[in-house]
């Protein structure tokens, strides 16, 4: 029998080319044929291992989920961005590579978000997820999300749909 260990803590700079990795599965996976094929290409290649080391360096948040000496998924989050909205905190993206979802990751990485962000006073928060990516907003609503804005953000020659979901304390 073997053991494997899962922990979700604090990336570190030797994790950015897993979380890099991870983050192009995973948005390979979720965003093919709803974002027009070059810029998700774009959007994937900003995003390599010297973009994850900077973000990580610069004392951004970003938790991983590791599973084993893999890394499953990541959530970044801080400060909500959008003025126009109250709330406190924001989680700007949480990812699971394809052969992690499903499994109550995507619970454990959100809860542990939140719990952080309440830790440092942010105890409201919000996050976006593109109205087509019906997993995700299914997801938000069974973790008891209350969808409370609407907004669009473009793509190149796409216009797609953006639902915020919200938690109050
Ligand atoms: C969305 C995502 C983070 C969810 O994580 P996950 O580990 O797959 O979800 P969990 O197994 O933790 O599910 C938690 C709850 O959400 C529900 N849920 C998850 N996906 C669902 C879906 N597609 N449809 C309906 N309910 C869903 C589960 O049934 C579960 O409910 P329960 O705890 O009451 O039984 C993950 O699937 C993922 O990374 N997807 C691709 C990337 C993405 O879209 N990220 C969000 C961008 S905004």
């Amino acid at each position: 029998m073997s053991t494997v260990l899962i922990e979700i803590r604090r990336a570190k700079s030797s994790d950015a080319a897993a979380v890099a990795e991870t983050h192009d599965e995973a948005w390979r996976a979720a965003y093919q044929g709803v974002i027009p094929a070059i810029e998700l290409e774009k959007l994937i290649m900003r995003r390599g291992p010297d973009w994850w080391d900077s973000a990580i360096r610069k004392g951004s948040r970003i938790a991983i989920l590791a599973f084993g000496d893999k890394v499953a998924g990541y959530a970044n989050y801080g400060r909500n961005r959008a003025r126009s909205l109250f709330y406190d905190g924001e989680i700007y993206e949480l990812y699971l590579r394809p052969e992690y979802q499903g499994l109550g990751f995507g619970r454990r990485l959100f809860t542990s978000a939140r719990r952080d962000l309440a830790q440092s006073g942010l105890k409201s928060l919000v996050i976006w997820a593109l109205a087509d990516n019906e997993p995700a907003v299914e997801f938000y609503k069974a973790l008891g999300g209350k969808a409370v804005a609407r907004s669009s953000e473009r793509f190149g020659e796409r216009n797609l749909e953006k639902v915020a979901f919200a938690w109050n304390n």
